[in-house]
């Protein structure tokens, strides 16, 4: 959906990244460019999922911590402003925890089995029978994130539409349970252009799979990875007609290339045959070295005072505390854990 400034100004969005390795492309076009827009017109807090991580990273867990500070950097880099949106850590805001335990008994073990995310990210994982809870469970903390914040908009890859559809599910069972509309029901934002492809053309950009190009890569990195995308396997001789569909090369340009008509008439060019690769690689690669290069020299200019970065992050997890701490109040009132 998409929604207009004017008539949601009062919507809060919640929206987080596992902080398991350094945000790429992917990232900024799924969901990085729309927090940049989203921070003026919402309020919009901005969460690093360290415990969230932890669910298939405890084996890791200086993984984890160092990538915390890591993703901050991207965010900065990319233009969220910590005056307009709240960035804050996960794990420091207990609460979280809190609210995660009592909504542990609004959901049961067949359900969670069956939430499709989970489903699909156990194969992934080949945890087999060695789940552990902790994961399994993870859907529940992150509706515990997303209702501390009583967050209305929740923006989202397609693949977490059911942490979402899980999330409303216990918003409506403790709201019956407390007599009383207490947590907000939300809506996923899912963007309007699709997940971008890996250099290589597998169907996502992932760290894991080594097909992507990182927001801080140097210009040398960015050169490599363009000459390594994955065009048109048919397209051999120059004369030859190519296929736009499945050529990642076109794919990127779609996504940044803002001369329209003249990417149009480089695309008929290809299919019509006479134009190389190479051409189109030159282009994309312009493109991507003008994109990521001020994000690159802010990246380092604000790796330089970590220090500074730190205390953005405390600043920003106090305030979303206090906000997490109100909704737990009002969360243990209502289900008879209130004595003094
Ligand atoms: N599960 C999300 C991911 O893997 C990260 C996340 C954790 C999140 N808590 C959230 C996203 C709450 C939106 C809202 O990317």
């Amino acid at each position: 959906m998409q929604a207009s400034t004017t008539e949601n100004k009062n919507h809060t969005i919640l929206t987080g990244d596992r902080p398991t390795g350094p945000l790429h492309l992917g990232h900024f076009v799924g969901s990085l460019r729309n927090r940049v827009k989203y921070q003026h017109q919402y309020q919009q807090y901005i969460m690093l999922a360290d415990a969230q991580a932890l669910t298939d990273n405890m084996d890791n867990p200086a993984k984890v911590h160092d990538n915390v500070l890591e993703v901050a950097l991207d965010y900065l880099a990319v233009g969220i402003d910590p005056t307009k949106s709240t960035i804050f850590i996960q794990s420091q805001i207990p609460e979280l925890t809190e609210l995660t335990f009592y909504y542990l008994n609004l959901v049961s073990v067949a359900r969670l089995e069956r939430n499709p995310t989970i489903k699909q990210e156990i194969i992934l994982r080949n945890f087999e029978r060695d789940i552990p809870a902790g994961f399994l469970t993870y859907p529940v903390s992150q509706a515990a994130d997303i209702t501390a914040f009583k967050a209305s908009l929740v923006p989202v890859g397609e693949d977490q539409i059911p942490m979402i559809e899980q999330t409303n599910e216990i918003v409506r069972r403790f709201n019956r349970l407390a007599k009383k509309d207490i947590l907000v029901e939300c809506q996923a934002l899912v963007p309007e252009i699709g997940r971008l492809p890996g250099i290589d053309g597998k169907a996502k950009m992932s760290k894991s799979l080594g097909n992507t190009i990182n927001l801080g890569a140097s210009p040398a990195e960015i050169k490599a990875a363009v000459r390594n995308v994955y065009t048109d396997p048919l397209h051999l001789r120059v004369s030859d007609p190519g296929h736009l569909e499945d050529n990642v090369a076109f794919i990127y340009l779609d996504a940044f290339d803002e001369d329209k008509i003249g990417l149009q008439t480089m695309k008929d060019h290809y299919t019509r045959g006479g134009l190389g690769d190479s051409v189109v690689k030159a282009r994309l690669e312009g493109i991507l070295q003008d994109l990521l290069a001020p994000i690159r020299e802010r990246r380092e200019e604000y790796a330089k005072d970590r220090g500074q970065v730190l205390q953005m992050l405390k600043e920003g997890t106090q305030k979303a505390r206090e906000i997490a701490a109100k909704t737990t109040d009002e969360v243990k009132a209502a289900i008879g854990l209130k004595h003094f």
